[in-house]
């Protein structure tokens, strides 16, 4: 492993927290499911930024000296047999880079003395259970000692606030290891396409798990530890549940599937949906619909670009979506009005109620702000035309190169008496990972088809 990326990134938390600061974060919680049983264990994303580290039960300290600390499970031969090797501390500086590292059962004991004299400590706010009362605890133990003439730490900060600003920008590193989990979860979407209209021409019963099968499948075969979230497989009208995940539903011939899945590559995300008819062959309707989602993707493609802000290709796509949206008859133009109102209204919400993207990264729904953090003074107060409450508006993000984000534009149809009855039940998304680029942005999970007639050409194949 390159400790020397890891190390660099602590050099910047350590440049951050000024000579008197100190960080601490600890990695995630093993989590019980049932008795002796546990959880899949996952790092915690700032814990692995810093550190490199994979195992449960360890904590990093960096001083603003530059030095860092790792607390980490003591080596136990027993325990080993039953859950697998330890690093230890012994071996821990030289594998990570640290400069020391002890087992994680002395922490009570060193932390007082890490922190003693020190200012400010740093430590991730209201994400990790308990946190707090343990800071408190040590806290407390360096003020028993300020009658020998100890100095105890005056501030504290929410160290997310400076890692969310690092990690917003990927790194070459970063970048190469979300391309391959692009790369790997395109072809997973390949293949549950091709599997399901060939399953349905084989005359076999098509379940949407046996599409989420396939994608695992192809998941675990590209190197993937494990899917980045929930896989949703959607038939029919389970496509119109956003948060639907892959269950028992028959795939019918004549039905549109959603498939929106990605795999996680050491730790970092991957987040693809892809909409497409089971049997391979879009009707008319559906592909109407389908050809306005992707026009709407199209424009918000356009408008991810350095200097453009967080907010630009959401509203280029509502401006596209809804334009189809009352050309089709989806939205009524003598209830709706014109294109500008039917925005200002938001009546566009009914069938398209989510966001077109967010920052993608270790996290799928990754971390940094989405107000610019040079303007966050500026507000602005409006009511929202739907809910009636009063919102108050920050400037957006400022795209910059290096941040990267998804882009998913949706159309989402329930019945309704007031919309022609070939469109219910259609749900449609489409969705791609980018990186802002010096020019643009850079698609890099076009590994599968979006274009309906290359997906229909795909899935003859
Ligand atoms: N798969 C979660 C999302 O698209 O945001
Ligand atoms: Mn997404
Ligand atoms: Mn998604």
């Amino acid at each position: 492993m390159s400790t020397s990326l890891y190390a660099a990134r602590r050099a910047r938390v350590a440049a951050q927290l000024g000579a008197g600061g100190i960080a601490m974060i600890p990695t995630a919680p093993e989590r019980s499911r049932n008795r002796d049983s546990e959880f899949l264990f996952r790092h915690d994303s700032y814990f692995y930024y810093l550190s490199g580290f994979t195992e449960p039960n360890a904590w990093l300290v960096i001083t603003g000296d530059g030095r860092s600390t790792l607390f980490c499970q003591p080596k136990d031969l027993e325990r080993e047999i039953w859950d697998g090797i330890r690093l230890g501390p012994d071996a821990a500086p030289s594998h990570l880079g640290v400069d020391a590292a002890f087992s994680v059962a002395e922490l009570d004991q060193r932390l007082p003395k890490l922190l003693e004299n020190k200012a400010t400590v740093w430590y991730p706010f209201a994400t990790h259970k308990g946190l707090e009362t343990r800071v408190d605890g040590w806290l407390n133990a360096v003020r028993a000692r300020v009658r020998y003439g100890a100095l105890c730490p005056q501030a504290q900060h929410d160290l997310c606030a400076l890692l969310d600003e690092m990690r917003l920008i990927k790194d070459a590193h970063e970048q190469a290891l979300m391309r391959r989990a692009a790369q790997i979860s395109a072809g997973a979407h390949i293949r549950a396409m091709q599997r399901c209209a060939a399953m349905l021409r084989a005359g076999q019963d098509v379940r949407e798990y046996h599409l989420d099968a396939e994608l695992l499948h192809e998941f675990r075969q590209g190197g993937s530890q494990y899917p980045a979230y929930g896989s949703i497989v959607a038939a029919g009208a389970n496509a119109c549940v956003l948060h639907y995940r892959a269950d028992t539903a028959p795939i019918r011939a004549g039905e549109l599937v959603l498939i929106d899945a990605g795999c996680e590559l050491d730790g970092y995300a991957s987040d693809i949906t892809r909409t497409f008819p089971a049997n391979g062959r879009f009707s008319g309707a559906q592909r109407a619909l389908y050809d306005l989602v992707l026009a709407s993707q199209d424009a918000a493609i356009a408008a991810t670009k350095p200097g453009a802000r967080f907010t630009d290709p959401h509203e280029a796509t509502v401006k596209v979506l809804t334009q189809g949206m009352l050309d089709l008859g989806l939205l009524d133009r003598d209830q709706h009005g014109t294109l500008d109102d039917a925005i200002h209204h938001r009546h566009y919400f009914a069938h398209y109620m989510h966001r077109t993207g967010h920052w993608l990264g270790m996290d799928v729904h990754d971390c940094g702000s989405y107000v610019e953090p040079t303007e966050v003074g500026q507000t602005h107060e409006r009511k929202d035309p739907l809910s009636g409450e009063t919102i108050t508006d920050r400037p957006s993000r400022i795209l910059r190169p290096g941040m990267a984000l998804t882009i998913e534009p949706g159309l989402y149809v329930r019945p309704s008496d007031r919309i022609p009855k070939e469109f219910w039940n259609i749900g449609i998304r489409i969705e791609d990972d980018a990186f802002v680029t010096e020019t643009g942005c850079e698609l890099i999970t076009r590994g599968v088809p979006v274009k309906a007639d290359e997906i229909e050409a795909l899935m003859r194949g």
